[in-house]
C-alpha cells in the first residue's frame, strides 16, 4: 500500500461475496480517479480462494499517483496533466521531473534536473567493450538489454535501493546515458564510431546527434527535428502500469538493483504487443505499399485463422482513440512537411487504412482504434531512422516511466515480493515409474 493507502484504510463501504452460503466482505477502495477496486488481499486467507485473471485484465497489482488512463475517453494524464498539453507546452526533461518528483518544476529546479542529467551522459569507457562482444547484425534492442543489465557491474555507489540517495543517482543514470546507449547500439550495428555526447545540446538534439555525426564532417542538428523527437519521448514516457512497467516493478520487488529491473523492462518492451509494434506497424505499411491493397490486408486481419494483426491498432486500455496517437499524427504531417516530404506512400497507406478500419465493423465493435505505434514509425523513418531503431527509442523515453514507478514502489515501506498464484490444471500426486515400465 503506497501513499495513498491511509485514505483506502479510512473506506467503509464493502462488497459482499457468497461462496457456499458464507459470506466475505471485501473493502471497496476509492481512487482519485477512474474505477473503485475490491480489495482481495485477505481473500485467500478469510476464504481459501484465489482470484483467477490471466493478462490482469480486472486487477490493480498497486497503487500509483503517477498516470491516469482513462481509455473509453481517450484520456491519459501525467501526474494530472494532459498529455496534449505536455506535448504542445513542455519538453521531455522537464515532463521527467514532472514523472519522478510529482510536480512541475520551479525554473531553478529545472535548470538544477537538467543540468545534472546532462553530467551523466557519458558511459563508463569499459562498457564499449560490451557492444564489442556483439555480432554487428544484433537488434539494437538484444544490445541494449545486455548492456543496460551489464551496467549493474559499474555503477556500485547507485546499487543499494535501501538508500533514497542510491535510488537517484540511478535514476539520472539511466535517463541520461539510456540516449546514448542506444545510439551506440545503433553506430555498432551500421559499423560506423561511437559519437560520445554533447552536453551543449538538450535530450534529443544530443540523441539526433549520436546517432546521426560521423568524425569525417560536421553534423548540423535540424531543430524542428529534434523538438519533433522530443515531443515523441515525452509521448513515450510513462503508461502506468503496462507490461514492460510491470515486469519493471516484479523484478524490483525482489530487491533487484535498478539496471537489473530496467534491463527486464527493455526485454518485455521489446515484443510487438508491446514496443516492438513501431517496428511492426511500419514494416506493415511498407508490405501493404499502395491504398489499393488495403481491403485485401483487411480481410486478412479479419480472418482469425490468418493470426495477422493490424499493428499499431488496439489497445489492452483504449477503447477509444490513443490521445498519443492524434499528437503522432499532426507530428506525422509537420515533419514530412518541414522534410518537403509530400505525397509520402506510407502515409497515405497508414492514413487510409486507418479511415477504412474506423468504419469497419470488425474494428467499431471491439473499439480498435490508432495507437501511438501507428504513425511514429512514419516521422522516425523521415528522420532517418532504420525500423530497428523505433523500440530502442521508445525504450529511451520510457526509461523515466520505468524508474518513477520503480522509486514509487521502493519508497513505499509496505512493498512485498510480487507473486502471483496460479490455478493448477496439472495432474494431481501420482508415484514415479521406472522408465522400463513406462
Ligand atoms: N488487429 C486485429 N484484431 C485485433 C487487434 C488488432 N491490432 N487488436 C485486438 N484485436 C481483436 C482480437 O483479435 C480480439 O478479437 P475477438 O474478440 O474476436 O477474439 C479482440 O480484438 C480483443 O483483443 P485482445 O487480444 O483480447 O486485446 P488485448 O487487450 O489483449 O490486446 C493489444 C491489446 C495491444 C495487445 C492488441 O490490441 C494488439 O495486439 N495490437 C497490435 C499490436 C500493437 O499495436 N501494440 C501496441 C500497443 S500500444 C503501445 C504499447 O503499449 O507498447
Amino acid at each position: 500500500m503506497g501513499q495513498q493507502g491511509e485514505a483506502f484504510m479510512a473506506e467503509t463501504r464493502t462488497a459482499t461475496l457468497t461462496i457456499d452460503g458464507k459470506d466475505y466482505h471485501l473493502p471497496i477502495l476509492t481512487p482519485t480517479a477512474g474505477p473503485e477496486c475490491l480489495d482481495i488481499r485477505k481473500l485467500y486467507t478469510d476464504a481459501g480462494v484465489f482470484t483467477y485473471d490471466p493478462g490482469y485484465t480486472s486487477t490493480a497489482a498497486c497503487d500509483s499517483t503517477i498516470t491516469y488512463i482513462d481509455g473509453d475517453a481517450g484520456i491519459l494524464l501525467h501526474r494530472g496533466y494532459p498529455i496534449e498539453q505536455l506535448a504542445a507546452k513542455s519538453h521531455f526533461l522537464e515532463v521527467c521531473y514532472l514523472l519522478l518528483y510529482g510536480d512541475l518544476p520551479k525554473a531553478a529546479e529545472l535548470e538544477k534536473f537538467e543540468n545534472t542529467v546532462t553530467r551523466h551522459t557519458m558511459i563508463h569507457e569499459q562498457i564499449h567493450n560490451f557492444f564489442r562482444g556483439f555480432r554487428r547484425d544484433a537488434h539494437p534492442m538484444a544490445t541494449m538489454v545486455g548492456v543496460v543489465g551489464a551496467m549493474s557491474a559499474f555503477y556500485h555507489d547507485s546499487l543499494d535501493i535501501n538508500d533514497p540517495r542510491h535510488r537517484e543517482i540511478a535514476a539520472f543514470r539511466l535517463i541520461a546515458k539510456m540516449p546514448t546507449i542506444a545510439a551506440m547500439a545503433y553506430k555498432y550495428s551500421i559499423g560506423q564510431p561511437f559519437v560520445y555526447p554533447r552536453n551543449d545540446l538538450d535530450y534529443a538534439s544530443n540523441f539526433l546527434h549520436m546517432c546521426f555525426a560521423v568524425p569525417a564532417e560536421p553534423y548540423e542538428v535540424n531543430p524542428t527535428l529534434a523538438r519533433a523527437l522530443d515531443r515523441i519521448f515525452m509521448l513515450h514516457a510513462d503508461h502506468e502500469q503496462n507490461a514492460s512497467t510491470s515486469t519493471v516493478r516484479l523484478a524490483s520487488s525482489s530487491g533487484a538493483n535498478p539496471f537489473a529491473c530496467i534491463a527486464a523492462g527493455i526485454a518485455c518492451l521489446w515484443g510487438p504487443a508491446h514496443g516492438g509494434a513501431n517496428q511492426a506497424a511500419l514494416e506493415m505499411l511498407r508490405e501493404i505499399g499502395t491504398p489499393d491493397r488495403i481491403p485485401e490486408f483487411i480481410a486478412k486481419v479479419k480472418d482469425k485463422s490468418s493470426n495477422v494483426r493490424l499493428m499499431g491498432f488496439g489497445h489492452r486500455v483504449y477503447k477509444n482513440y490513443d490521445p498519443r496517437a492524434k499528437v503522432m499524427k499532426q507530428s506525422a504531417d509537420e515533419v514530412l512537411d518541414l522534410l518537403g516530404i509530400h505525397d509520402n506512400p506510407t502515409l497515405q497507406v497508414a492514413k487510409e487504412l486507418e479511415r477504412i478500419a474506423l468504419e469497419d465493423e470488425y474494428f467499431i465493435s471491439r473499439k480498435l482504434y490508432p495507437n501511438v505505434d501507428f504513425y511514429s514509425g512514419i516521422i522516425l523513418e523521415a528522420m532517418g531512422f532504420p525500423t530497428s531503431m523505433f523500440t530502442p527509442i521508445f525504450a529511451v523515453a520510457r526509461t523515466v516511466g520505468w524508474i518513477s514507478q520503480w522509486k514509487e514502489q521502493l519508497a513505499d515501506p509496505q512493498h512485498k515480493i510480487g507473486r502471483p498464484r496460479q490455478l493448477y490444471l496439472g495432474p494431481t500426486q501420482r508415484d514415479y515409474v521406472e522408465v522400463e515400465d513406462r
